[in-house]
């Protein structure tokens, strides 16, 4: 695990919810930690990837009657991550110490949360979710070979859309970037007014000059509102994209999830990449 007490005591996102099926496991890595994922109606549970008998994947085993069965010789844990029955040994009531660890995941906004640790903060907030002005799309997740601070890092760049995503978010005849400010408060970060011109900001096919604001209210979870016209819009404008990005990572590897909420029809393809 990585020993990064403000990661491990912090919610992240490791799956889009839907993927997380009934009766199939799922295994995930977070901050280096192996973990099984799986459901049993509504609730999730997250647990370490191993069995404590002999060291097995309990995600490659199956969700019967509410437990989780290991492949290899079939113990049985209970939802708490007890075991309750060893199948060799029907009468033997397995010991307290037969639990695996067990870690809080939470569903919310179509993700999978967990955290490693104690988090003194409820996931962040997502005002848009709950506004039916804005279609939701679920995008990724898409890998990088990064940190998840750097992945947040060029989650927020927007210098280097003209050369990068040349033709969709940026033109490299407009690389300049205005002064704008940056607001520090309990809730994160905001960085605001920044104006960007882009050869097709909405998937449209017309250029027009754009302007974001980012907020950063996690280390690893970030969102963006970008706005077509040159007024701060936050929600139920004409033509705003918003969308948000979070990371769930490991040394040098991210996984990030970009969903994307938007009041116009036609989004750009690479937005938030
Ligand atoms: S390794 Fe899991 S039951 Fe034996
Ligand atoms: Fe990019």
């Amino acid at each position: 695990m990585l020993n990064d007490p403000v990661l491990l005591n912090d919610w992240h996102v490791v799956a889009y919810a839907p993927d997380l099926k009934e009766r199939k496991p799922m295994a995930v890595r977070l901050l280096e930690e192996e973990l099984v994922l799986w459901r049993n109606g509504k609730r999730i549970h997250a647990w370490r990837d191993l069995c404590l008998h002999r060291g097995t994947r309990l995600s490659l085993g199956k969700v019967e009657n509410d437990c989780l069965i290991c492949p290899y010789h079939g113990w049985t844990y209970n939802e708490e991550g007890q075991c309750i029955r060893f199948p060799a040994h029907p009468n033997q009531k397995p010991p307290a110490t037969a639990r695996t660890k067990v870690y809080q995941a939470r569903e919310q906004y179509n993700w999978v949360w967990v955290t490693l640790g104690n988090p003194s903060q409820d996931i962040p907030p997502f005002p848009q979710w709950d506004d039916p002005a804005f279609h939701k799309i679920h995008c990724g997740p898409y890998d990088f070979q990064a940190s998840g601070p750097r992945a947040v890092e060029n989650f927020l760049d927007v210098t280097h859309f003209p050369f990068v995503h040349q033709g969709l978010l940026g033109d490299p005849a407009y690389p300049e970037v205005n002064d704008y400010e940056v607001e520090t408060t309990p809730e994160g970060v905001t960085a605001q007014d920044i104006s960007v011109w882009q050869p097709d900001p909405d998937g449209s096919g017309e250029g027009a000059r754009v302007t974001y604001t980012y907020k950063v209210v996690r280390p690893l979870t970030a969102y963006f509102v970008k706005s077509k016209s040159q007024k701060r819009a936050i929600s139920g404008g004409s033509r705003v994209i918003f969308a948000r990005s979070s990371y769930s990572s490991e040394a040098g590897q991210t996984m990030t999830f970009t969903p994307r909420t938007s009041t116009a029809s036609l989004i750009s393809s690479n937005e938030g990449t």
